[in-house]
């Protein structure tokens, strides 16, 4: 069976993990010290904070700044954690529409529903797919907004000339198995902001300031040492694992690009996409089936697929509850035609072939 992710760690990952065992040195400490720096470097950020998951990354980065009743703009199409933290938070997920062809948080509705408690904006690096960075800063600049970068699906991905992490106050990462970078459980977040490394890191620990001296609430949200020399290990390999991605993610382009009525997620100018996903969107009528019946038939000769997302947030039980019903058609759209087909890195080129001819001869 094709899968979607190839999470099989290298010897000298599980060496490096096998050595902080025996040392003995469970918890954060050198390791997560070592990752910590070697994360700033390879992004270009001033610093680098490793916290326990992506959705604890986004969690202490809203409770950096965020005040009871702010606003935050948050693309629908995305994953819960991006928005369920600012309602932890205290705040409230507006949420906005994404652009039928990024899929990508669309800035003409998130202007629409400023108002005067609008505090943040949360662009997600959707599928690895850098947002217009300029375009959200300029945004940003001209109603006052921090952002909130949700990067868990975007390790490598570049803007300009920049890896992504490197701009701005929050820039939040995960690591978790599926993801371009995965060592277990683990998050991390960048920033530029001498003040909130600070602050990250003493939210990351009871809000502790000295030995058993808590000047603010805080939660225990620590990476151990252990998934600290996975990802230490692991980064040196990234750029090779995009590169196979890129490589996929260009086959699967080029071999299904003629086919009428399925169309990919087209890459924001100026952008390297970091190609977590490769998401296509069917339409059924000019394809000849559904997402779900290709789903089914690839399943068939063996090549798994995923549905991210089957719903966007405002289509969420706990949204609807909390905050109403209204529609987002783009969202919408996507939720329900939307299929992701392998591309990650663990996949040879026959295999990538193999999919895109399943794909082609899907009515057989
Ligand atoms: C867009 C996005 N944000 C946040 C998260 C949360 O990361 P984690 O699962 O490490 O908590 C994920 C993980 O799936 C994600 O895809």
């Amino acid at each position: 069976m094709i899968e979607m992710a190839q999470i099989k760690l290298t010897d000298s990952e599980v060496d490096a993990a096998v050595r902080v065992l025996r040392s003995g040195s469970l918890r954060q400490g050198r390791e997560c010290d070592g990752f910590e720096a070697e994360f700033a470097a390879k992004v270009g950020a001033k610093h680098a904070v490793t916290c326990a998951n992506g959705t604890a990354a986004l969690h202490l980065a809203y409770m950096a700044f965020l005040e009871q009743g702010d606003e935050v703009l948050v693309p629908s199409f995305t994953f819960i954690a991006t928005g369920s933290m600012v309602t932890l938070c205290g705040g409230k997920p507006i949420l906005c529409d994404v652009d039928p062809a990024t899929f990508l948080l669309d800035l003409k509705d998130a202007e629409r529903k400023i108002t005067r408690k609008t505090r943040a904006i949360a662009p997600v690096h959707l599928f690895g797919n850098p947002c217009d960075m300029q375009a959200v800063a300029e945004f940003s600049r001209k109603h006052n907004l921090t952002i909130v970068w949700d990067a868990a699906q975007a390790h490598g991905a570049r803007y300009h000339d920049g890896d992504i992490g490197g701009f701005g106050d929050f820039v939040c990462y995960s690591f978790y198995p599926s993801k371009n970078m995965f060592v277990g459980e683990g998050g991390m977040i960048c920033t530029n902001n001498d003040q909130f490394d600070h602050l990250l890191r003493y939210l990351r620990t009871h809000g502790q300031t000295g030995k058993y001296i808590h000047t603010m609430l805080g939660l225990n949200y620590r990476m151990t040492d252990v998934e600290a020399a996975i990802g230490r290990q692991q980064l040196q390999r990234l750029d090779e694992m995009l590169e196979l991605r890129s490589r996929n993610a260009r086959l699967l382009t080029e071999g299904l690009s003629d086919l009428e009525g399925i169309r990919c997620q087209r890459t924001t100018p100026s952008g390297q996409h970091a190609w977590h996903q490769f998401c296509v969107v069917i339409d059924p009528v000019i394809f000849g089936c559904d997402r779900d019946t290709l789903a089914i038939r690839l399943k068939e000769k063996g090549i798994s697929t995923g549905v991210h997302y089957p719903r966007g947030l405002h289509q969420q039980p706990v949204f609807k509850e909390l905050y109403g019903e209204y529609r987002l058609p783009s969202t919408e759209h996507l939720a329900e035609h939307i299929l992701a087909i392998p591309v990650h890195h663990g996949l040879s080129e026959a295999d990538v072939l193999y999919i895109i001819d399943s794909i082609r001869t899907r009515h057989e």
